[in-house]
């Protein structure tokens, strides 16, 4: 058994960071796919949650950040392994309070799912606990720590875990990147002020400085003719992202992890929100010295230039895109059976302008102003606010039942609901068919969205269903489902 935390950085090749750092990135570039060796199957990592100072800002002058890191560095170390593959991750925990690691997306047993109380004890300071299980899916997920998450995820306790599908698609480069958003200052000190009451009623902890593998970034080289795949990952508290990548005319192969039939998204813009993953597979079409631009657009006020796509003059790499199928072979997933499926209804109400009065908090009926007073909630899930994890399930799923939930947002917020230990598949968006019907593990709710969504409970144990902007969570939106 050996880990790799060191060996097994990002792919950052042939990227310009804003101003300086050329000389260490060049020695980066062309770095081969970093996938460590197997032994008998089984992948070992260990991870040790840690406080540590690192560079966010690309300004120079601008000072180090302190931040909460896995092994030093946020995102933390990028964890791969084959489908089909045991996995084992170790965590030490060094911080100043106890933590849980959450593998989002991994369809896992119920006592790996990371989530304190309810699946298992959290690891204390000084204390370490050993993760381990089989991947049944191949695709993108994360992780994170599930204990006290809005400061903890926000501290940057996060990083990409990728399953490779035994035989993946010919790509030119795979890249993996990590998208968080911090609230710092021009010098790099980052607010300390997690959960706080306006943005737990609000729209979150959005901040003010989007990073990319833990940087900020202006160009990133490419080549004319090249194949790229992007696997985007929103590690953010409560961003959501719209990313438009106009002319470089992105097709979507997996949402969430999971294949879809491969489709270019409306005018090149790809929205995913905090917890959720797109994989896209980019065929550079432009001519050598073209520079294009990726712009976030989904806070009209806020639009920014997340990244450029600076086409290298000269070489070219092929003259047409590479002939070669992009569609993945799909994850081992029960279909749901939508003509016996049982209805469950969810209803989101509450926050700020939400005329919410009351709630159950604890089992009791409590004035909502009281409940905001006392105990900073301001959300629930069919009229109940969540206190932590040690709560009566709000359904009971029978192992091996297919269901379709159907979610209502009656708040004027949106909400990425998650669901532990499972994949479903989005099916219909206020009346009407959702597209590509596609598998995920979270789903966006604009305000006044009804979503359904339909799986097949068969992963037993009692599972989390929570928004995933994480300050929502805190503030009551979450729920446990119990699958027996
Ligand atoms: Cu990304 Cu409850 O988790
Ligand atoms: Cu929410």
């Amino acid at each position: 058994m050996f880990s790799h935390n060191s060996e097994v950085p990002y792919q950052i090749a042939r990227m310009t960071r804003r101003g300086f750092l050329q000389g260490s990135m060049a020695s980066l570039a062309g770095a081969a796919l970093p996938i460590p060796k197997a032994r008998a199957g089984l992948r070992a990592y260990s991870l040790s949650a840690v406080p540590a100072k690192v560079k966010l800002l690309g300004v120079k002058g601008a000072g180090k950040t302190d931040v909460w890191t896995y092994s030093g560095s946020t995102p933390g170390p990028l964890i791969r392994a084959r489908q089909g593959e045991r996995l084992r991750i170790d965590v030490s925990n060094g911080l100043p309070q106890e933590t849980t690691l959450h593998c989002h997306g991994l369809r896992i047993p119920n006592a790996m799912d990371g989530v304190p109380e309810l699946t298992q004890a959290p690891i204390q300071q000084g204390e370490r606990f050993v993760y381990e299980f089989d991947l049944h899916d191949a695709g993108t997920f994360w992780y994170h720590s599930h204990t006290y998450s809005a400061e903890q995820v926000g501290r940057g306790l996060n990083g990409a875990l990728i399953i490779d599908e035994k035989e993946p698609p010919m790509v030119d480069r795979d890249l993996v990147w990590v998208i968080n958003d911090w609230r710092v200052n021009n010098a790099g000190v980052m607010s300390d002020d997690f959960n706080h009451p306006h943005d737990i009623s609000h729209g979150g902890r959005i901040g003010n400085l989007i990073t990319l593998n833990g940087a900020e970034w202006e160009d990133f080289d490419v080549k004319a003719g090249e194949r790229l795949r992007i696997r985007l990952i929103n590690a953010a508290n409560a961003r959501v992202m719209g990313f438009k990548f106009g002319g470089l005319n992105p097709k979507i192969v997996a949402q969430d992890g999971h294949p879809v039939k491969p489709y270019e998204p409306a005018g090149g813009r790809i929205v995913f929100a905090p917890g959720q993953r797109v994989d896209l597979i980019v065929d550079i079409a432009g001519t050598p010295g073209e520079r294009l631009a990726v712009v976030d657009d989904y806070y009209k006020q806020f639009t920014y230039t997340f990244i450029t796509f600076n086409v290298e003059p000269g070489e070219v790499l092929r003259e047409s895109p590479l002939d070669a199928p992009i569609t993945l072979s799909g994850n081992p997933l029960s279909e749901p059976d939508l003509a016996n499926a049982e209805t469950k209804k969810v209803l989101i109400e509450g926050g700020a302008m939400g005329g919410l009065r009351a709630a159950v908090y604890k089992g009791d009926k409590v004035e909502l102003r009281k409940l905001w007073r006392q105990h900073r909630k301001v959300w629930v899930l069919n009229g109940v606010a969540s206190s932590g994890v040690n709560m009566d399930p709000i359904f009971k799923l029978k192992l091996g039942k297919s269901y379709r939930w159907r979610i209502h947002n009656d708040t004027v917020w949106d909400h990425p609901m998650h669901l532990h230990g499972h994949a479903f598949r989005v099916i219909e968006r206020n009346g009407k068919p959702e597209p590509h019907t596609p598998w995920a593990d979270t789903v966006l709710l604009y305000a006044g969205d009804v979503v359904d969504i339909a799986f097949v409970a068969d992963n037993p144990g009692d599972w989390l269903f929570h928004c995933h902007v994480l300050e929502h969570h805190s503030g009551g939106m979450g729920a446990v489902v119990r699958v027996a």
